[in-house]
């Protein structure tokens, strides 16, 4: 595996940017693969095996880019995928964690929130996680359908949007959740109405500065960062010089408006070639 290869990252759709936002901030210098799979977003919605098969193909589609680590940019697909992504691919595969931990370390009134999708907290991972800490504190777990779409549509900020998000975030407020984790890498991109509803008392959390930190040290640990580690560390606040490339299952009309905004730059946005590599998509 040659260091100067790119990162390859994946998401169920636009959602993972805001994880690839952190990554290009602790890695200034990667070339960063990005595959947005919207025409199968969400996720959510999808049975398990369509979700595995689907990880599997997009990161066949990353590899064969030469992508010398995935990330799996997406907690559902974290749930459903990443053991047999693991078992399958020999390269470091980092995957998300609902922010959970931190929240624990910072609450105060011993109550918190987690936004999430159904399926992210019905998986094994959320259900370890609320076993490991729910004896300390207490945790409110809120599925949001219907979020995922918002951000897809590139709508922030609109009415539906504020409506959905009052319902979801204002009864955890109301119970006393002090500390709001969002558990799926779409609701990021809504931190600023989600933080204006909770009020300022409330702090709201992610996990995308972790997982690229984690990927920082998986590359360091396997000599794969492309610059020398004390190197890079050096130049986070430089010029960055790695490049990016996105690739969507969506139509390019569609996706490209969209990536950019969530990109804050204009960027060219290919369409991802159908993949059959794996069981057909079901
Ligand atoms: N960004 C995905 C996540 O973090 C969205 C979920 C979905 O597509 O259902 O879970």
């Amino acid at each position: 595996m040659n260091a100067a290869n790119p990162i390859g990252v994946f998401d169920s759709g636009v959602g993972g940017l805001s994880v690839l936002h952190e990554i290009r901030r602790t890695l200034p210098n990667e070339n960063l693969l990005y595959v947005a799979d919207s025409a199968h977003a969400p996720y959510g919605d999808k049975s398990r095996q369509f979700i595995e098969d689907r990880s599997i193909a997009i990161s066949e589609f990353l590899i064969s880019r030469q992508a010398k680590a995935i990330v799996v940019a997406c907690n559902t697909a974290t749930g459903a995928a990443v053991t047999a992504l693991r078992s399958r691919f020999s390269m470091p595969i980092i995957a998300m964690e609902p922010a959970v931990k931190p929240a624990v370390a910072n609450t105060r009134s011993g109550i918190i929130g987690v936004l999430a999708t159904r399926r992210t907290l019905a998986g094994d991972n959320f259900v370890r996680l609320f076993a490991r800490y729910s004896a300390e504190v207490e945790i409110l777990g809120q599925a949001c359908p219907g979020l995922v779409e918002q951000v897809e549509a590139g709508d922030l900020s609109g009415k539906k949007t504020r409506l959905l998000l009052e319902h979801y975030v204002s009864p955890l407020v109301e119970q006393g959740a002090d500390t709001i984790v969002l558990g799926c890498t779409h609701y990021p991109f809504l931190a600023p109405l989600i933080q204006e509803i909770a009020g300022p008392a409330v702090a709201v959390i992610d996990s995308a500065a972790a997982v690229a930190r984690q990927l920082y040290r998986r590359l360091e640990v396997g000599n794969l960062l492309a610059v020398k580690a004390g190197v890079v560390a050096a130049t986070q606040t430089e010029t960055t010089t790695g490049t990016e490339c996105f690739w969507t299952s969506n139509g390019l009309d569609s996706a490209k408006p969209i990536i950019s905004q969530l990109w804050k730059r204009d960027v060219e946005v290919c369409r991802l070639p159908l993949l059959h590599s794996v069981t057909a998509i079901k």
